[in-house]
């Protein structure tokens, strides 16, 4: 049995039975959600911007366990001082709640100081079966063309805010490229310059047949679409 979780912004927790998986854990906004009370035994990161590192090296040193990220941003961790591994865009990696891969994301990657943080990357998750894909910070791509057919993802989570992302239109296209019956929008709302209709993107996806599942963080009144 398999449960996700929308913590807030890009921020995701996927828990197998004892346990979990934590993804760009920028956390400390949701006073509902206290990572010390969760079974993680794993934090992946999509890139090194601070609105996806965002809380990981206190949960890494106090859950003591990895940080998964591509080898740059893998390198800051470590001198961060906690457990890390390093890694790179391509194959399955292999973890006590199931399996993952990371895959192209279009975006940049510069860590709080300014150094380069390697490139940015999507997640392909396998939980028991159910593929889920993060899509990380990313513009709309032909990669996820590739994804589809690699991968065949159920659900996508997607951002939509658009600025630094894909906007609801460009969304709904991947929706559609992906091929997926489930999708779950991230990063919007969050800053002035990341608004997104939401109903808007319910009505574009669902020219696709998709499912529109609008997930509120957790705390927050849940409203499914
Ligand atoms: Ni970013
Ligand atoms: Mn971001």
């Amino acid at each position: 049995m398999i449960d996700l979780k929308y913590i807030g912004h890009s921020a995701f927790q996927i828990t197998n039975g004892e346990n979990a998986v934590l993804i760009d854990p920028w956390v400390d906004k949701n006073e509902n959600y206290n990572w010390r009370d969760e079974p993680i035994k794993d934090i992946l990161l999509t890139h090194a911007h601070g609105d996806h590192i965002g809380n990981c090296i206190e949960i890494a040193k106090g859950k003591d366990v990895a940080i998964t990220a591509v080898a740059e941003l893998a390198q800051w961790c470590k001198e961060q001082g906690v457990k890390t591994k390093s890694i790179n865009l391509g194959g399955w990696l292999n973890y006590s709640w199931g399996r993952a891969v990371f895959v192209p994301a279009f975006h940049s990657s510069s860590l709080p100081d300014g150094r380069y943080g390697g490139c940015a990357a999507g997640i392909v998750f396998d939980v028991e079966g159910i593929r889920i894909y993060h899509a990380g910070d990313t513009c709309l791509t032909g990669e996820m063309k590739t994804i589809k057919e690699l991968y065949t993802p159920q659900v996508a989570i997607l951002p939509i805010g658009g600025n630094y992302t894909m906007d609801v239109e460009h969304a709904a296209v991947a929706a559609k490229w992906l091929g997926v019956k489930t999708v779950i929008p991230m990063h919007y709302g969050t800053f002035p310059e990341i608004q997104a209709d939401l109903e808007q993107f319910a009505r574009l996806i669902s020219f696709n047949n998709t499912a529109c599942n609008i997930i509120n963080p957790i705390g927050t009144e849940s409203n499914q679409k």
